[in-house]
């Protein structure tokens, strides 16, 4: 059994699509452990509790500097004894603490398809909002292991989404989102559960 955690900061459609992949037997082998939120009104929160699964908050304001935060939050994830961590919709940076303790064991969706609209200041609706404005014409959605970059570790899938003359922000980021990081995120999940990839040399190569 994959003992997973997931960190979020808001809607959790991407929690929801790991739950809906578990819950209709796709996802074999994986357990949601934790679901943990640095927003105490993150609707993921919601979502996670629906399941019985068990849920933390975790408030930067609670905490007289970033460096007790960033414990807090390392000793946390510890607790809960999980095998791998999935960034889904979480918008705050882990600490080093994090990544170089879980290398290779933290994995990420992101709303583009990288090195294209990422990194620093990219996040949510704001990627797709940089889409337009450039004109590209192919997005998508990456999975990732992190490492000590912004959006700068290995890549494990990709998946590419069409952008329409007439999109807004809104309804590009619905589509990348139904038509790809849904998709990915829990493959990628799948992978990783079945022992299918491997890290060499900041690839991801299958085994
Ligand atoms: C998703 O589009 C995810 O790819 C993005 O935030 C959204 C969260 O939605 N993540 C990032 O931008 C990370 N850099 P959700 O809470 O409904 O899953």
């Amino acid at each position: 059994m994959l003992r997973i955690g997931v960190l979020v900061s808001g809607g959790g459609s991407n929690l929801q699509a790991i739950i809906d992949q578990i819950e209709e037997g796709n996802l074999k082998n994986v357990s949601i452990n934790v679901v943990i939120s640095n927003k105490k009104d993150a609707y993921a929160l919601q979502r996670a509790e629906k399941y019985d699964i068990p849920t933390k908050v975790l408030l930067r304001k609670d905490f007289s500097s970033k460096e007790e935060y960033d414990l807090a939050m390392f000793d946390l994830i510890n607790s809960f004894n999980v095998d791998i961590i999935v960034l889904a919709g979480c918008l705050f940076i882990l600490p080093k603490i994090i990544t170089e303790n879980y290398k290779n064991k933290i994995i990420n969706i992101h709303p583009s398809l990288i090195p294209s609209f990422c990194g620093d200041g990219f996040y949510g609706i704001k990627v797709h909002e940089e889409v337009i404005k450039r004109g590209v014409k192919i997005t998508g959605a990456t999975v990732h292991f992190v490492d000590e970059g912004t959006d700068t570790g290995p890549i494990i899938l990709q998946k590419a989404v069409d952008v329409e003359d007439d999109d807004t922000p809104e309804v590009l980021q619905k589509r990348v989102m139904e038509e790809a990081e849904w998709i990915i995120l829990p493959k990628a999940i799948e992978m990783i559960a079945q022992d299918k990839i491997a890290v060499r040399e900041k690839k991801v190569l299958k085994k």
